[in-house]
């Protein structure tokens, strides 16, 4: 076989053709080239940098060359690059005398030494000669930030503080204090009874303070199982494991930056995390999994928990440096029984919800029905209210819905026994009695929840997975 004519045939004649070939052409396109030694002199310019002196302020060739080169060119990485023997491929120089697009790569001897340095100016003035791209450029970032404003706009007109219904006293200071909550940065802990609106009011706290535009991230920390919180929280990084997570993912941390990290059900947070939390939210820092790279964030937390998280404090089952951590303002929302006031016009706000998703006329209700409602203690609270009256609708055609239309659904409340009745029902053998009461609180909480599992399962304070073996073990009893 016969080399193409011209080319020589042995690799090391091959490379210096091209790397002679690579600097020819570099030295053609490029708008000016430079040479310093090891000691960071510049010992050679080319004719096309010449036409940078006079705006770096030098007249003649000679006053340029031999001098340290950042005492004639201001913020080179020259030596940066001599230094770490490492080019910088593309990077951006400003200095007096205007913006460039540069290229720095060392040079070495035979022996791999590092003995300089070649500069090259790409691109002088890219805000004109890159133009095209820069344009294109601001056209996306224009777009994505319209994109983002719309997007943070709906977000917000959905939950404002006014979509928080009520204007009894204790709803009245609830949202006084959200509004001082929005204005502030500090943490914000809402506590609630399930259903009273914690996770609406956090939304509302979010859209009304300075970080409305920045994104609303939630993390339920009851939902999440706890081997999987940690990268939840703090995401993973790429090539930490293999399968589908072999890319890597963000962490909520991570995608709450410069907005709102909603924790929900923090008192269902395990032990072994919340040191880790606490370290992240202290420094506004962390570490993905499997990298230690530290990431740092600007992430304002609201928190909100159902449980009692005082209680958890003192059986150790929360630590106290995270509760105070979180507690530095602190909401406490009124379960419905506590501001019947209100039950009139949440029901009207819930009943136009109703009619909306529906596509059925809205319904009204009847006093007979308004002190059916104000009898019943809610223990689901807004969220009870709203399946009720959502059961209420389906039963009947009835335009204006009365008292009776709520008994057939609303739980009996549990008869309390008399102070000098003989009380018969506990004669009866125990497990019997407990089965029963567990059989009617069970049915009772999927009637209020309108069979929703999962809510009904909160309604009694149990898990979904105990609920499903309950009413197994129930079906098992009856059949
Ligand atoms: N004041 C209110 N005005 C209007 N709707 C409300 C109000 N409070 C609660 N709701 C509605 O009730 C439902 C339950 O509210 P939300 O999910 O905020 O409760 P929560 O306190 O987070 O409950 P949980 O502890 O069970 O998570 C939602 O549909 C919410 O929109
Ligand atoms: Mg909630």
């Amino acid at each position: 076989m016969s080399a193409p004519a011209g080319l020589p045939l042995d690799s090391d004649a091959i490379v210096k053709l091209a790397a002679r070939s690579m600097f020819e052409l570099f030295s053609d396109l490029a708008q000016g080239m430079m040479l310093v030694d090891r000691a960071g002199r510049v010992v050679w310019i080319n004719e096309a940098y010449k036409k940078f002196l006079p705006a770096l302020g030098f007249d003649r060739v000679e006053d340029f060359v031999g001098r340290p080169v950042e005492e004639v060119v201001p913020n080179t990485l020259m030596r940066h690059v001599i230094e770490s023997g490492k080019p910088i491929l593309v990077d951006l120089l400003s200095n007096k005398a205007g913006t460039f697009v540069v290229s720095r790569i060392p040079l070495r001897d035979e022996a791999g030494e590092v003995i300089g340095a070649l500069g090259m100016v790409l691109f002088d003035h890219p805000e004109t000669t890159l133009q095209p791209l820069i344009a294109k450029f601001a056209t996306l970032q224009r777009d994505l930030d319209e994109a983002r404003k719309a997007l943070a706009q709906q977000r917000r007109t959905k939950y404002t503080l006014a979509s928080f219904i009520g204007s009894s006293p204790a709803v009245l200071e609830v949202k006084r204090q959200a509004r001082r909550a929005a204005q502030s940065g500090a943490s914000v802990l809402l506590l609630g009874e399930t259903g009273t609106g914690k996770e609406l009011l956090a939304h509302a706290i979010h859209a009304g303070s300075v970080r409305a535009e920045r994104p609303f991230i939630s993390v339920n920390l009851a939902a999440v199982p706890e081997t999987l919180l940690e990268a939840e929280f703090f995401g993973v990084a790429p090539g930490a494991y293999t399968g589908a997570e072999r890319k890597g993912r963000d962490g909520k941390f991570r995608l709450a930056d410069a907005g709102t990290l909603f924790l929900d059900e923090i008192g269902d947070m395990p032990l072994a995390l919340q040191a880790k939390l606490l370290r992240a939210l202290q420094e506004q820092e962390f570490e993905p999994l499997g990298s230690n790279k530290v990431i740092k964030v600007d992430v304002r937390v609201i928190a909100a928990t159902s449980r009692d998280l005082r209680k958890l404090v003192a059986e150790g089952r929360f630590r106290e440096d995270l509760y105070y951590r979180l507690n530095v303002l602190q909401v406490r929302l009124p379960a419905l029984r506590e501001r019947v006031a209100d039950l009139e016009a949440l029901a009207e706000s819930l009943l136009e919800g109703i009619a909306v998703r529906t596509g059925m006329p809205q319904r009204e209700l009847a006093p007979s029905a308004l002190a059916a409602l104000a009898a019943y203690r809610w223990p689901g609270n807004v969220r009870e209210l709203r399946n009720v009256l959502e059961q209420a609708a389906m039963l009947t055609d009835n335009q204006r819905l009365g008292g009776a239309d709520f008994t057939a659904i609303l739980p009996a409340p549990a008869a309390a026994p008399a102070e000098d009745d003989p009380a018969p029902q506990s004669l009866r053998p125990l497990p019997q009695l407990i089965a029963e009461i567990e059989r009617n609180s069970i049915e009772s909480a999927l009637a209020a929840t309108g069979g929703n599992k999962a809510s009904a399962a909160k309604l009694l304070g149990i898990s979904r997975a105990t609920l499903y073996e309950r009413l197994a073990a129930l079906k098992r009893l009856s059949a």
